[in-house]
């Protein structure tokens, strides 16, 4: 069936990552809100995620997520001057097409234009296969390519996360600090781990 043209644009362009096992990063499709709501709805997702994201995590909140994804005011405009298309920072992880989890990045403002912040999740059924570690370890290139401007990546994993910072370490990022009680999580606090991976081409 023919795209409708208000559909054009990164939406309907191929996969930005074909990985293994039928996984692809694709942009989001405002058909994907019930399987993110099947994969998102989850208390340890939200436990592992800003309060922003709500628990539960129904097809409505899906719909929002999607909507913010493609914002196209919060997109980055790529290339060497920021002068390439803009693109969205938020992608579905897909599995046979299906969104199973999403990995985004938005990158700072004012002076920290050219510093990003990573995040990420994947559905509980596709846990302990290795799939963060390869769409992490794939899409932090992809970023330092495509925006030739960011020049950091940063993640923030909650200090009771361990499954998030190895999968950090696994693909190359350096454990920079811990902020002690700096979050205020499901009515407790908790430290924050701090990560992050220059664009490597700076440290040769
Ligand atoms: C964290 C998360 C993305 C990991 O995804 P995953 O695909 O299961 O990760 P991988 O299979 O690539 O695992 C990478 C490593 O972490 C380990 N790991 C994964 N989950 C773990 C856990 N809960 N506790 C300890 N180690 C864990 C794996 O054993 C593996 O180590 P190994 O290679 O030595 O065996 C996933 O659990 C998730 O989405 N969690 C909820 C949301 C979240 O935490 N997002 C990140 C916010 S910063």
């Amino acid at each position: 069936m023919a795209s409708h043209p208000c559909e054009s644009g990164p939406t309907n362009e191929p996969p930005i990552l074909i990985l293994s096992r039928d996984i692809t990063v694709r942009a989001f499709r405002k058909t994907d809100a019930e399987s993110l709501a099947k994969y998102g709805n989850d208390r340890e997702m939200w436990l592992n995620g800003p309060d922003v994201v709500p628990y539960p995590f129904l097809v409505t909140d899906g719909q929002e997520y999607i909507k913010r994804a493609l914002d196209t005011s919060k997109w980055l405009q790529s290339g060497d001057s920021w002068a390439g298309p803009a693109r969205p920072g938020m992608y579905a992880i897909a599995k046979n097409d299906v969104a199973i989890g999403s990995i985004e990045f938005w990158a700072g403002e004012d002076i920290r234009a050219r510093s990003a912040n990573l995040g990420y999740w994947i559905g509980r059924d596709y846990w302990g296969q290795g799939i963060a570690t390869e769409v992490v370890g794939e899409f932090v290139p992809w970023v330092f390519k495509t925006f030739p401007k960011i020049v950091r990546i940063d993640a923030e994993v909650h200090d009771f996360n361990p499954g998030s910072g190895k999968v950090l370490s696994k693909v190359g990022f350096t454990h920079l600090t811990t902020l002690d009680y700096a979050i205020w999580k499901d009515g407790k606090l908790a430290g924050l781990e701090l990560w992050g991976m220059v664009r490597p081409e700076l440290l040769r």
